[in-house]
């Protein structure tokens, strides 16, 4: 890891004209500029393949810093440093005019051979790109070379495997960044410290104190523009597989010996390999699927998920999954980690609740019912964590009445996704890949979704089964119910 403030680098976005360039990396090395951790020896390709002029990209490179305060004093000088090569990935002259650029670049700022590859494009050619940036000379300067690449990470624990073994063609594990944006959110990054900072916290963190754990990602928008992708994809691979075990792997590992890369992983790799496996019946016991239908939000009508624009209208695709997972180690016997990530949903929110045991004994009478302890780890659209505690009502007599102590912010940008960007383009230049996925994880994770996905493959369900804006399907809060226990509301 470089300790130099300012990053020197080529960065080489492949798929420069999409989405995903213009509304989050433009933005984020934006704002990497404005702090300084860009100066002035920092480079951008823009790859794709339709023709653009450097002044029509750097204008649409501006453009997309419109919502950033302040931005016009700079812009000029930022987009100064992108260049636009129209490039066909399966044509290898289009590599030797790239490579002729790179080249240039590289002396013109001074940048050392230190190299970026962002494949910011959809994966069919990610193996064809990384294997010609290997036989083109690409990385054959004497810098850094890194490649960070977008998820899906396959569809299965097959392709992800095989689209992992196109990539080491060009590059090692330690030089590729597998981006889950999640990891880049400020309050999945702050669960180390809330744990391993407070002696109160991390002394409880175990199945003697704790009764259960929920993961909430709930989101209000539909599959939008995203129909084709999703259709493919679901739930559980668009959101569990990544984000969500991501999550619970921070919250179900043990302390690691040091807060370097490779304990943190070897942590979470083994609380991963802890997780129970399900087969046949139990994976309907534990799993529960859903897909929108038709709903009201708002006085507006919403429509369901099998007329969206490119979902096949007899589609058997989740848009929500809710889940029951067992840690099977001496730390996590017993308790629940409960899931749920959905669309259409009637709350944008990211949380965890955390439900300790109730006391022994309720000194206080039955007819007073005391509220549980929880620990709420707000992700977005707030940040910050709320301790939910019983108190004396003020007055006479032992009356019990529960209190919120609050630590939570609105997050900068209502939704951190931006700033998520920006912390993990600033790690990859800095060589820290500590918020990122590794393959251990990714593989471990298919697997077990593998699993998921081969019982849900053989039967089907009576979809759609939830109304937009509901928060789900009937059988999520059975799931919960029938151990006694109930969903944490959202943003509370
Ligand atoms: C992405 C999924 O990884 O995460 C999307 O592909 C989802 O379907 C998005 O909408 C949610 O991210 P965030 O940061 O808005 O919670």
């Amino acid at each position: 890891m470089t300790d130099e403030l300012e990053q020197r680098a080529l960065i080489t976005i492949f798929g420069g004209t999409g989405d995903l360039a213009n509304r989050k990396l433009y933005p984020s090395l934006f704002h990497l500029y404005k702090k300084g951790s860009l100066g002035e020896n920092f480079a951008v390709i823009g790859t794709a393949r339709r023709e653009w002029s450097d002044d029509f990209f750097r204008d649409k490179v501006k453009a997309s810093l419109k919502d950033i305060e302040d931005h016009e004093e700079l812009a000029d000088a930022f987009s100064s440093h992108f260049y636009y090569q129209s490039h066909d990935v399966t044509n290898q002259e289009s590599y030797v005019k790239l490579k002729t650029l790179s080249d240039e670049l590289d002396e013109k700022y001074d940048l050392k051979g230190n190299r970026l590859f962002y494949l910011a494009m959809a994966p069919n050619f990610f193996g064809m790109i990384a294997s010609r940036i290997k036989s083109e000379g690409f990385v054959d300067t004497e810098g850094f070379h890194r490649l960070i690449i977008e998820k899906p990470f396959g569809h299965d624990l097959k392709s992800a495997e095989e689209l992992n073994n196109s990539l080491r063609q060009a590059f090692n594990e330690d030089e590729i960044y597998r981006i889950d944006h999640y990891l880049g959110k400020e309050m999945i990054q702050n669960i180390s410290v809330i744990r391993f900072a407070n002696s109160i916290i991390e002394s409880l963190w175990n199945n003697r104190y704790i009764d259960n754990i929920q993961v909430t990602l709930s989101e209000v928008l539909g599959v939008e523009d995203r129909g084709k992708y999703y259709d493919e994809s679901g739930a559980l691979r668009d959101m569990v597989q990544n984000h969500i075990l991501q999550i619970v792997s921070l919250l179900a590992m043990e302390p690691p010996i040091k807060l370097t890369t490779e304990e943190i992983r070897h942590e979470k790799v083994r609380a991963l390999r802890s997780l129970r496996v399900y087969e046949g019946k139990e994976v309907h016991q534990n799993f529960i699927r859903g897909q929108y239908g038709e709903g009201e939000v708002d006085g507006k009508e919403l429509k369901g998920y099998r007329q969206e624009e490119n979902v096949d209208p007899h589609s058997n695709t989740e848009t929500f999954v809710a889940a029951k997972l067992m840690i099977d180690n001496f730390r996590w016997t017993g308790v629940p980690f409960y899931i749920r990530t959905g669309k259409r949903l009637a709350d944008k929110a990211t949380q965890i609740a955390i439900h300790f045991k109730n006391v022994p004994l309720n000194l206080f009478g039955q007819q007073q019912s005391l509220g549980g302890n929880v620990l709420v780890i707000h992700i977005q659209p707030n940040e910050g964590i709320t301790l939910h505690l019983n108190v004396k009502e003020p007055g006479q007599g032992m009356v019990t009445m529960p209190v919120n102590l609050d630590y939570v912010h609105s997050s900068p940008d209502g939704m951190n996704t931006p700033e998520a960007y920006e912390k993990l383009i600033l790690d990859c230049l800095r060589g820290d890949a500590t918020y990122f996925s590794h393959w251990d994880e990714v593989s471990l994770s298919w697997r077990f979704i593998d699993q998921i996905a081969a019982v849900w493959n053989t039967t089907k369900d009576h979809f759609p089964n939830y109304k937009s804006g509901s928060m789900g399907p009937k059988e999520a809060d059975d799931l919960v119910q029938r151990d006694g226990f109930y969903w944490f509301p959202v943003n509370e």
